[in-house]
């Protein structure tokens, strides 16, 4: 497979399902006479970020690098009426350059190009209050992609999309050696998102007439305003005993396997020793995106053990939206009637009524 191969499927697929557009064509043409260079989203991928944003009924979008504005006019026709779009450019050229490009399409009561460094745009953009996005779209200067990442958090909502562009680097980003500061970038956002557990992300590896590269496409499942917990690297479960053995805290994360589950299970044999007779149980689901049904026996086995070991008292954190797995989950066990059972909404309720 070659890049000649790469670009005749695009063109393939473009020439299907990506008609010739006189606004997007002329976007292109208004960027490449202007002298900018031609590192805009292919139209296939224009197409894509289109489709994700109507999947995701966005109302409110950002767009961190907007070059001259390509994938803007993408995004932007996504927006039902009312719908408003902020992007973000460094370069004044460029920002004219798709001021004019997003008023040829038409865009311009719906657009909103906001020149300086996106390092200074984004904490004005939260102190205008102009968040939550619906979809956050990170497309400039990768070697600070971290930065942009905590930036797109603070300004989501719990059901975001953040989507990231340029994250394979002709495959570089699995170069751990490797010196160059957009790859550095990418690597470092991949590993925080990883260990954020708010987000649940995955990436997607593209070739095409752009070569090859890939999208890490990020959903926001938890309140970003909420403290975030610390998730063990590479672990859905996490166990802990206070030290008194009056609290024992279980916490799941992203999606969770009868694997993981059953690590569960041993690490209360290890742990029941810890345990006092009394002690509150708190099961926190707020990070919790699935479960495979094959953990609901071994679930079932756990929540015996608590029972044996004299369990006092249970906290369930189930936010509104894990209400469907929290209670299908839960509904299952039957606990002895003289043990009280509260659920809550938030990590932090449940904090304040254990005490
Ligand atoms: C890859 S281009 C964006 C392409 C555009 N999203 C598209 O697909 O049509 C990256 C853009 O980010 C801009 N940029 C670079 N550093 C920036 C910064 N610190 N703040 C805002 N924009 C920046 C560049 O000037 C450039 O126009």
């Amino acid at each position: 497979m070659n890049q000649e191969q790469w670009t005749a499927v695009d063109r393939y697929f473009t020439d299907l399902f990506v008609p010739p557009d006189s606004a997007l064509d002329a976007a292109l043409e208004g960027s490449s006479a202007a002298g900018l260079p031609p590192i805009h989203v292919a139209p296939n991928q224009g197409k894509l970020l289109l489709l994700l944003a109507q999947v995701q009924q966005a109302r409110n979008i950002l767009e961190i690098g907007t070059l001259g504005g390509y994938s803007t006019i993408w995004l932007a026709r996504s927006l039902p009426a009312g719908g408003r779009l902020i992007t973000l450019e460094a370069d004044p050229k460029h920002a004219e350059v798709a001021r004019a490009n997003i008023a040829r399409a038409g865009l311009a009561e719906v657009v909103e190009v906001r020149l300086g460094s996106a390092r200074d745009t984004l904490p004005q953009l939260a102190a205008e209050s102009r968040g939550p996005f619906d979809l956050i779209f990170i497309d400039a200067d990768k070697a600070r992609y971290p930065e942009y990442f905590e930036w797109a958090l603070k300004l989501s909502r719990r059901g975001s999309l953040i989507v990231a562009d340029n994250v394979v680097r002709k495959g570089a980003v699995a170069d751990v050696s490797s010196v160059d500061p957009n790859v550095q970038g990418v690597r470092r956002m991949n590993e925080r998102v990883a260990a954020e557990t708010r987000v649940s992300a995955t990436a997607i590896q593209t070739v095409g007439s752009k070569g090859y590269d890939g999208f890490l496409i990020m959903r926001v499942h938890a309140d970003p305003s909420a403290p975030a917990v610390g998730r063990p690297a590479g672990c859905t479960l996490k166990m802990e005993v206070a030290a008194d053995g009056m609290r024992v805290t279980l916490r799941y994360f992203g999606h969770v396997t009868a694997v993981d589950m059953r690590a569960h299970l041993g690490d209360f044999s290890t742990l029941s020793p810890k345990i006092s007779p009394g002690f509150s149980v708190l099961v926190d689901m707020s990070s919790l995106e699935s479960m495979d049904n094959d953990c609901l026996p071994i679930m079932s086995r756990i929540m015996d053990t608590i029972d044996r070991l004299g369990v006092g008292r249970i906290v369930r954190v189930i936010p509104n939206h894990r209400v469907d797995i929290g209670l299908n989950i839960l509904s299952r066990f039957h606990y002895r009637p003289e043990v009280p059972i509260h659920t809550c909404e938030t990590l932090a309720e449940a904090i304040a009524l254990l005490g």
